[in-house]
């Protein structure tokens, strides 16, 4: 039987220059996708999924996270004097329970391998589940159930993968795939491809279920594509020794590390809003 994913690691220590200026003091994963940050909305994803327990690999400004998942007393002691017990439970509801959050810093920018390395002394030696905040999974089933799901029925590891066009694979990791008695065997990975060189349009979409022994792999990983330790590298060595599954995730994917991504997934959490959607599509038709 497959151990159960107990622990997810975000990785949350980029710098969020492509958002520079708003970026300068605010960490990225603190803007807002209509009213939550974007970090609590991939936090939302994993309880979902099960996970019991949130490991954050922060650095330098990022104290401010750290915050956002504690108990804020001055605010709830206002909100209750002015009786808005609505939001009171609300923020009461998304607070994970105490001890279930960890924190540790990524101290110098070496690349999403390393950010995960970082995690190593907290995850031990379980699966765990990993979640890159940038990227909103937005579907009736959460991506990570839904892997979840997947691994219970075939162990391993997975990520999770979408189609992209054959001009944006260069910006991603992207795998080859075949049939495996029903689920999708990875038979190839690659960071980074140089364009024309790409396997497949299946590109990881930021959602991985790891065994622990990619950190063992990761403690001597070479620099990879970028100058950076990279993640996929790792995981290209650990698949010669363990199965490796793709997960393809029936819902919609927004890049909110890219300008365009996040609008989009403003705009369309937006309008499937029932306090905001009917309005703002009324906005929207109005645009002059
Ligand atoms: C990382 C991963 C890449 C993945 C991407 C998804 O790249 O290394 O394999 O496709 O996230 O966003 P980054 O965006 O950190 O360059």
């Amino acid at each position: 039987m497959s151990r159960k994913i107990r622990k997810a690691v975000f990785p949350v220590a980029g710098l969020g220059t492509r958002f520079l200026p708003a970026t300068k003091a605010v960490p990225k994963e603190m803007l807002t996708v209509v009213d939550r940050p974007v970090i609590q909305h991939v936090v939302d994803e994993a309880r979902a999924a099960g996970i019991e327990h949130f490991v954050f690999v922060t650095g330098r400004g990022k104290a401010v996270i750290e915050d956002h998942f504690d108990m804020n007393f001055e605010l709830d002691r206002t909100l209750s004097e002015r009786g808005k017990l609505k939001e009171l439970e609300a923020l009461a509801r998304d607070l994970p329970e105490a001890g279930r959050t960890s924190f540790t810093r990524q101290q110098a920018p070496l690349g999403l391998g390393h950010a995960v390395w970082c995690a190593r002394d907290i995850i031990g030696d379980e699966p765990f589940a990993l979640l890159l905040p940038d990227m909103l999974h937005h579907g009736k089933q959460p991506c990570l159930a839904g892997m979840i799901d997947a691994y219970e029925r075939h162990g391993g590891n997975l990520v999770a993968v979408y189609e992209v066009p054959d001009s944006d694979t260069h910006q991603y990791g992207i795998c080859g795939v075949k049939d495996q008695n029903g689920a999708l065997a990875i038979t190839q990975m690659v960071e980074k491809p140089k364009q024309g060189t790409s396997p497949s349009n299946l590109a990881i979409s930021g959602r991985y279920i790891l065994q622990p022994e990619i950190f063992n792999i990761l403690e001597t990983q070479e620099r990879g594509a970028g100058g950076e330790i990279q993640l996929t590298d790792a995981m290209i060595t650990l698949a010669q020794k363990q199965d490796f599954y793709a997960h393809i995730f029936d819902g919609a994917i927004y890049d909110c590390g890219m300008k365009i991504g996040f609008l989009m997934a403003n705009l369309m959490l937006g309008l499937e809003r029932p306090d905001l959607g009917p309005e703002l599509r009324k906005a929207i038709a109005n645009l002059k």
